[in-house]
Parts: structure tokens; sequence; C-alpha cells
């Protein structure tokens, strides 16, 4: 059977893209082919080499004022992507070349907490600054505007008295390793019934 051939894309440290690479080692019809990162410092590489995954690193300008690396993500076979603490915005030609094919997570309950700015802790910071007794993750389409596309899933934690961003940050980052791979892998499926991917 023919693998779907799945690339993250990665900013940071790469908890989520850990949790990820290592569910789907134990899921047969899922590759995770590669690791895009825009930071070459980032610990995230790491992370993908020790699990012998592909990584690509990519620039600025091609990134935004060429095609968004559609054709070298297209010749490497990627029929899915997924952001998990990618911090550049996704440009056209790469949501065309992969309409609905992209998600994102994010850490806190959209459509609240998005946008502009609104990552790591940020968002965090402004979920207690602004007295909510419940935060969450959000997984969501991407589409030409940040944190915006439609919503394939969310999950709710508390805030607890006298969290700070720090404790909220490790709650919220719990529910994201336990869900998100398993989100993937139904959207992958949902997909695969619906079209050839
Ligand atoms: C996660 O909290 C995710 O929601 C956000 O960026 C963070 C990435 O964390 N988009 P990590 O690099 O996976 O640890």
């Amino acid at each position: 059977m023919k693998k779907i051939r799945v690339a993250i894309f990665a900013s940071g440290t790469g908890s989520n893209v850990q949790k990820i690479i290592a569910y789907f080692k134990e899921i047969e019809k899922v590759d995770i082919a590669l690791v895009v990162c825009n930071n070459p410092n980032a610990s995230v590489l790491t992370i993908a080499e020790f699990y012998g995954v592909a990584t690509l690193i990519i620039e600025k300008e091609k990134f935004f004022k060429g095609n968004g690396y559609a054709d070298e993500l297209k010749e490497l076979g990627i029929q899915i992507i997924v952001l998990a603490g990618f911090l550049w915005k996704i440009p056209d030609a790469l949501l065309k070349n992969f309409p609905g094919k992209i998600i994102n997570i994010h850490p806190a309950l959209l459509p609240k907490y998005g946008g502009k700015g609104m990552y790591g802790m940020a968002v965090h910071e402004a979920v207690i600054h602004a007295g909510d007794s419940y935060s969450g993750i959000t997984i969501h389409l991407v589409d030409e505007h940040y944190d915006h596309g439609k919503i394939i899933f969310q999950k709710v934690c508390e805030v607890q008295p006298g969290d700070t961003p720090q404790l909220l940050a490790e709650r919220i980052h719990k529910l994201e390793h336990k869900h998100f791979p398993v989100v993937i892998e139904n959207f992958i499926q949902t997909i695969a019934g619906n079209e050839a991917v």
C-alpha cells in the first residue's frame, strides 16, 4: 500500500513534532517524510535527525517571494502539511498547491487569542491576564489569515487559580501531545476517504 507522505513545519523546540513522529512510526499507512524548518539552529532539527526524518531548511525570500517551496514539496511527494509551532505565515502559493491539506495547532481556544503576534507565551499571558477560567487547544485548517481557517478540533482545560503562563503552557502542551497525533490521523483518513490525496 502506498503511504501518505506528510511534512511537518516547525520553528522551535519541536515537542509536538517528536510526539507526532513517534506516533506515526507505528502507523503503517502514514509516512512523516519531512521536517521543514526556517531556523537552522532549532532543536526540532535534532529531533528529526534522531528519528531519521529528512529535513529542509527554508529561506525567507524564497518562501514568500517564490512559490513557498511548493515544487520541492511536490517533488518529495508531500501530500499533507502539518504546522506544529511554525511561526511564518503560509504564503498563497503554498495554500494553492495544498488546498485544504494544511493544518495548524494553536495553544488556545480560537477564535480567541489568535492572530499576528499571538504565539508562545504571549497567548498564555493573555488568557491569564483576561481572567479566563478555561483555555485549551485548537486544530484548524490553514487559510490566508493567521489562526483563522475552519476548526476541526478543540479541547478545553481549566485555568487554575494561581496559574502562571508557564504552568498553563505545560498543561496545554500535555493536551497537544495527547490529541494532535490522533487528530492528524483522523484528518488524513477523512481526506484519503474523500479523494485521491
Ligand atoms: C505549541 O504550543 C503549538 O500550539 C504552537 O507552538 C507550540 C509549539 O511547541 N503553535 P513545540 O515546539 O511543539 O514544543
